[in-house]
């Protein structure tokens, strides 16, 4: 579907990559209005089991931007949990760096790079947490290991060491071996991103992408009315 131009060796192994050479030249079929779905959820249901078909690794990892209070952005890569016509799910620890953010400026961005298949989705939203009982459904859903190691690490803080990580791994561990139950950490749970707009990108030859935007025209829980937009490349 697409094809990266050949990188010209470098001749010295250890002169840096010149990312300004590489190119890739699309070819899709592209994305017109009348093969959209009737709203983003349907749509981008479509696009994840394809591209999850295609065997790209990690269909689900998005970067989550967020900005703190006085706009300074920052992002990161999270897994997709869950999504509906409610909104796109990830799990994270509310005190972490972004789930401070959160809580100061709900306003987030969410981006699939789906590269390999010339696609990406751009989510545009509020987060709000999802209900306890959903976070802690989930959170038992996961390996014991990773139970333990929300419990055993304050995300984002800084830390001594490597050996302190590890030493509270142990010590909980040795509190909550396998078999028994893991308490969902107070400081962990879900983020809904509540979308506003999603954009679906489609690369196409000469760089003339498909780009549709489906933007919500009616509040949340007032019915959901979608207005979609093409924009230029
Ligand atoms: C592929 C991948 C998936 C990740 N999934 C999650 C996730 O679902 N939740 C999470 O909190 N962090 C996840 N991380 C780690 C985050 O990128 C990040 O390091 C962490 O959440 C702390 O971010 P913050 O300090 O900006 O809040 C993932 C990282 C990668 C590379």
């Amino acid at each position: 579907m697409s094809h990266v131009s050949p990188v010209p060796p470098a001749e010295d192994p250890d002169s840096p990559l010149d990312p300004a050479v590489m190119r890739a030249q699309y070819r899709t079929s592209g994305l017109r209005e009348q093969d959209l779905a009737e709203d983003p959820y349907r749509q981008f249901a479509r696009w994840f089991a394809e591209v999850t078909a295609s065997g790209l690794e990690e269909p689900n990892a998005m970067v989550v931007s967020t900005a703190d209070a006085d706009g300074r952005p920052s992002s990161r890569t999270v897994l997709l949990k869950a999504y509906d016509e409610r909104g796109f799910v990830f799990f994270t620890n509310y005190g972490s760096r972004k789930g401070l953010e959160i809580a100061a400026n709900p306003y987030v961005s969410l981006l699939f790079p789906w590269h390999p298949l010339a696609r990406q989705v751009i989510v545009a939203g509020r987060a709000e947490r999802v209900a306890p009982e959903e976070t802690a459904a989930y959170f038992h859903s996961r390996p014991h290991g990773s139970q333990v190691g929300a419990l055993a690490s304050a995300q984002s803080t800084v830390v001594g060491s490597r050996e302190e990580i590890d030493a509270a791994y142990a010590r909980l561990a040795a509190r909550y071996p396998e078999g028994t139950e893991v308490p969902v950490p107070t400081e962990w749970g879900g983020l809904r991103v509540v979308p506003e707009s999603v954009e679906f990108w489609q690369g196409r030859e000469n760089r003339l992408h498909d780009r549709l935007r489906f933007v919500r025209a009616a509040g949340p829980g007032q019915g959901e009315e979608w207005r979609v937009e093409r924009l230029c490349p």
